[in-house]
């Protein structure tokens, strides 16, 4: 079974995606780590975020460490999210997360494209999604004093609009991805309401 799991930056697809991987015994990639271990490598061997050829350079990383705690960065994910744009990284990235999917018994994987173009034929497809102060808020208490709210909704608006209007791959809801707002939903609400809509999908308990 293969659960795709998109949607925006802090709408808590993240959190979902992993319980739903718990639920259903499935393993899980966040595939937003792929592309912000290419924005740390990038950044590491002096490439500039500007040049698609310098960013597809950067891909090429035998092993990547998903648990390096640097590419949780604020910094890094802005980078993530240019890069991403670029049609030559999300090729060399395909791969690495169709295979991923791939792989028998079935995963969860969660991204912008995981519906769309990396998993179309998922067994079941969720988009997470809140309102963009809330999503901007959970940011805000994650980060403590170190930026101001303002600043936080203006960082969450303008990586919504490069993730959803880039030409390649861009965020947007499959046609038949159930959609989850967890804009008025304790984190618990809205995992159970995951939980219940991949079943309905999938008939699997
Ligand atoms: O989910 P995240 O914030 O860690 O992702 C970082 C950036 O990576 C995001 O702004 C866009 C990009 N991304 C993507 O283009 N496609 C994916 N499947 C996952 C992430």
């Amino acid at each position: 079974m293969i659960i795709a799991v998109d949607g925006p930056a802090a709408s808590g697809k993240g959190t979902i995606a992993r319980a739903l991987a718990a639920h259903f015994g499935l393993l899980h990639l966040d595939t937003g780590l792929l592309y912000r271990a290419v924005a740390l490598n990038l950044l590491a061997t002096g490439g500039d975020p500007e040049s698609e050829f310098a960013a597809a350079r950067a891909c090429d990383i035998s092993q990547i460490d998903l648990a390096d705690p640097e590419l949780k960065s604020e910094a890094i994910g802005g980078v993530a999210s240019r890069i991403s744009s670029y049609p030559l990284v999300r090729e060399a990235l395909i791969a690495r997360q169709k295979n991923f999917a791939a792989q028998p018994g079935g995963a969860v994987l969660d991204g912008r494209d995981i519906g769309t173009v990396i998993a179309p034929h998922a067994d079941a497809k969720l988009y997470v999604t809140a309102s963009p102060e809330i999503r901007a808020r959970r940011r805000h208490a994650e980060l403590g004093d170190a930026a101001s709210f303002d600043h936080v909704l203006a960082d969450v608006l303008a990586r919504d609009a490069r993730d959803s209007e880039r030409a390649a791959a861009p965020l947007v809801r499959a046609p038949d991805a159930d959609l989850l707002d967890t804009s008025d939903l304790t984190i618990s609400a809205a995992v159970q309401r995951a939980v219940a809509l991949v079943e309905a999908r999938t008939g699997r308990r």
